[in-house]
């Protein structure tokens, strides 16, 4: 049966695993994600019923189809009842077992896509509530910073004069940490504001380059190695290009200060047009030097998110959703963590035909 099954499965084009037994399918499936599992109800050691409850339990968004004889037709009733997605009483045909394999791959590549949008609305609204309380913060706490960061502006000329070393200390202490609050306030103003694109058909080239230019100086200290690779025939398209500034500001920094301290470093600017489904201008950045974690990836993109002692974590999350706002992609992949580590940020933007 197993053979019979497999057989007919591999020509109808499907990727096949046979087991013979609960228990080695159990073990298949906690390496891969299947779609289906064809299973007959009555078999050695565990049955089809409980192979059932485990697949339900482990693999929620795989579907369960069973095989049984006239006989066991009741078992089969109570098992649908208890989540399997069909049944086939033997002998079947081919074209029923194909028919009822494709109805089940389709439904269980749906779950997964449900299950990804459902985490994708749960994320944005999460991500709505966390602007509207930072957007209130920060108004509230913007006009009392800047009255504290002149006082202590103040106090810091009053010390330079005269006063011992230990008030000098204290007064400067005051001016940098209100500094670093009111650069806070202003990411969270920014993070929360909401984002009208002003879109204008522009060069995703010159805004890289621009963005370069803006951090030039402290690239020139830090020795960066700025290396172009940037595609010339690269159309223009509808951007925003201000907050694609940003956005390519946002990444530089973010490189300046992973490698901050070390020197002849390099960041790759690479822009190139792709077609694969539909076309595309794709941004990748890569900087040698640094590395990031996997377990720090997926946070990464995530408000709040830092490593940094004074860093807000609010680069990235601004960063994601000017290119989504542009209806793009960014991703990210880190690698060498101890040898010749990189980071690589790429950014896809559709391109309207
Ligand atoms: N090029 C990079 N190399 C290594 N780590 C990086 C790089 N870019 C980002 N990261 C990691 O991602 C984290 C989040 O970056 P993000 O820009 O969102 O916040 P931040 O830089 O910490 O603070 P800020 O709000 O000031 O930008 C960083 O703290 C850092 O750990
Ligand atoms: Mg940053």
């Amino acid at each position: 049966m197993v053979n019979l099954c497999e057989d007919i499965l591999s020509e109808g084009g499907y990727e096949i695993r046979s087991a013979t037994g609960s228990e080695e399918a159990l073990v298949e499936l906690s390496q891969k994600y299947f779609h289906v599992v064809l299973s007959d109800i009555q078999m050695p050691g565990m049955d089809g019923p409980g192979l059932l409850k485990e697949v339900r339990k482990t693999c929620p968004d795989t579907e369960v189809i069973l095989m049984t004889a006239y006989a066991g037709l009741d078992t089969a009733i109570e098992a649908v009842r208890n989540g399997a997605y069909d049944y086939l009483t033997k002998p079947f045909t081919q074209e029923i077992l194909i028919h009822s394999v494709r109805r089940g791959v389709e439904k269980s590549a749906l779950n997964l896509k449900l299950k990804e949008s459902q985490a994708h609305l749960v994320e944005k609204e999460k991500l709505a509530a966390v602007g509207t309380v930072s957007s209130w913060l920060a108004h509230r706490m913007r006009n009392s910073l800047s009255v504290i960061l002149m006082c202590a502006h103040y106090l810091a000329q009053k010390a330079q004069s005269g006063a011992g070393d230990d008030l000098k200390e204290v007064t400067g202490a005051i001016v940098d940490k209100a500094h670093t609050l009111e650069s806070i306030t202003t990411d969270l103003i920014t993070y929360s504001r909401p984002y009208d694109l002003q879109k204008t058909p522009g060069s995703l080239n010159s805004v890289l380059e621009e963005s370069v230019s803006s951090l030039e100086a402290q690239i020139r200290l830090q020795k960066l190695r700025v290396i172009r690779n940037l595609d010339s025939e690269l159309p223009s398209f509808p951007i925003d290009p201000h907050l694609l500034l940003e956005v390519f500001e946002n990444l530089l920094m973010n490189v300046l200060q992973a490698v901050a301290g070390q020197e002849n470093q390099m960041v790759t600017l690479k822009t190139e047009r792709v077609n694969d489904s539909g076309s595309a201008a794709v941004v990748s950045i890569t900087n040698t030097g640094s590395f990031i974690d996997p377990e720090n990836i997926e946070n990464i993109f995530k408000p709040f998110f830092t490593t940094k002692e004074n860093g807000s974590g609010l680069g990235l999350a601004i960063v994601k959703k000017v290119v989504e706002e542009h209806g793009g992609k960014i991703s990210v992949e880190s690698s060498g963590k101890t040898m010749a580590p990189t980071v690589t940020f790429k950014i896809v933007f559709p391109i309207e035909p």
